[in-house]
């Protein structure tokens, strides 16, 4: 059996579940690939320190390039995280010819244009899978499995940790701060926790999966972001009153006008599938012109899962080592020649219905008085609640549901609304997306 050498930057959650998982399922992963795999080397920052596998016949280091400079290691999986020394043992792991597999989505949104382009220049591969929605095989399916396809637009739950905490919420009646805490202590969380709490996390692997779905170069900086930290309980049991759940979605969408790439709270009908993912559980709703809607579901976060992920893509560089660069699945799933820019929409170009909270005067015409604002923008209602008064004199809540509406008309009409005597707070508004 032909042999393979791999070295690991990085044994924390995601290095120590591959290793497990490449431990755990070797003789499979043996017949699947014909080869056997080794992981030789591993460099962490504290070799000391208790690990979740077990590093029999690893050699530890706390220097990276004594892995990059072993001329036996073929394959180097960057399971480290963060921009540098990530970006730059990417790089010199790419120069020195060897293929890397990297969970590092922040640095392929960022940087995978440039990491692309060196890794093809090198003849070797950089693979990804790992850095998008944890175990769930999305990569794949998208540059292989729906390639037949024009995609029209993908909605996805892709940060596991906020899907928990909101999911704790609502169920649990959880603080915040207590899940957070439980989502890292699990593994689930970033380093730093505001990537998942403020969607940069979720933003990351949206810009990603946006050029696989239209064939764009990645462009973190046009994906406009959105976190969780906004919602409240009220707005969460009257979307349940109206039939919906609130999510924190991932969307990417091509218009006649242009590309939406947004993360945001969404109200999406609580009948839809994805609208109860729950925990950790991520999923990516693929809308092909050819397939139709297409739904992928699976664990977003967490050591085997991801671990999962990062050995798929040393079992697909393992079936290739040796085959010519062209008979290799091109990184975004398009001819590297064949990638184009496409107008990227601002927040406010984009139409979406939307869920509006009104906190009101109960008096005689306020209801016209909204009503009417909303109509002389060309803004239509599709749904009315409004909640008794507790007591008398005190305010109420109005909550509207519109249809699609281009969110710069909603916000010129909403000031108009705002600067009613009778409404006393600024509007809580959240999108909707029908997801169809
Ligand atoms: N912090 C990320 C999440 C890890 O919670 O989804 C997986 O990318």
């Amino acid at each position: 059996m032909k042999v393979v050498k791999v070295g690991i930057l990085g044994l924390g959650t995601v290095g120590g579940g591959t290793v497990n998982v490449l431990q755990k399922n070797q003789q499979d992963i043996g017949r699947r690939t014909g080869c056997k795999i080794i992981v030789t080397r591993a460099s962490a920052r504290d070799v000391t320190r208790p690990r979740i596998c077990s590093t029999d016949g690893i050699q530890l280091t706390t220097n990276p390039k004594e892995i990059i400079n072993d001329p036996e290691i073929q394959i180097i999986l960057e399971l480290m995280g963060g921009e540098e020394p990530a970006k730059s043992l990417i790089i010199q792991s790419l120069k020195q010819g060897k293929h890397v597999v990297t969970a590092n989505k922040a640095l392929i949104a960022n940087h995978g244009n440039e990491l692309f382009e060196i890794a093809a220049e090198n003849n070797v591969v950089l693979a990804y899978e790992a850095a998008i929605a944890g175990g769930i095989p999305i990569v794949k399916a998208m540059r292989e499995g729906l390639s037949g396809n024009s995609i029209e637009w993908l909605s996805g739950i892709i940060n596991g940790t906020g899907n928990f905490i909101l999911t704790e919420m609502r169920d649990k009646g959880s603080a915040f701060a207590d899940v957070l805490k439980e989502a890292q202590e699990l593994g689930y969380a970033e380093a730093d926790p505001e990537y998942d709490v403020e969607g940069i996390d979720a933003a990351h692997k949206l810009c990603i999966l946006a050029s696989l779905a239209f064939g764009i170069p990645l462009n973190f900086k046009k994906v406009y972001t959105e976190g969780i930290s906004k919602i409240t309980p009220l707005d969460v049991t009257y979307a349940e009153e109206l039939g919906y759940r609130i999510k924190h979605l991932g969307v990417a969408k091509k218009t006649d006008v242009g590309v939406e790439m947004r993360v945001h709270l969404t109200l999406i009908p609580e009948n839809r599938l994805i609208a109860n993912v729950d925990g950790v559980m991520n999923a990516v709703l693929v809308k092909g012109n050819a397939v139709g809607p297409t739904l992928y579901y699976g664990p977003g976060a967490g050591a085997d899962a991801t671990g999962s992920a990062v050995v798929a893509d040393i079992v697909d560089l393992c079936r290739q080592i040796d085959s010519p660069a062209e008979q290799r699945v091109p990184p975004l799933g398009f001819a590297s020649n064949e990638l184009k820019e496409l107008p990227i929409l601002l927040i406010e170009e984009v139409t979406t219905a939307f869920y509006l909270r009104l906190s009101v005067e109960d008096k005689p015409g306020v209801m016209a008085a909204i009503t009417t604002i909303l109509a002389d923008n060309g803004i239509s209602i599709e749904a009315v609640l409004q909640k008794e008064l507790k007591q008398h004199g005190a305010n109420t809540h109005v909550i509207l549901l519109t249809d699609s509406v281009v969110e710069k008309s909603l916000l010129s009409a909403l000031s108009e609304i705002e600067s009613l005597s009778s409404i006393n707070e600024p509007a809580i508004r959240i999108r909707v997306e029908s997801l169809q």
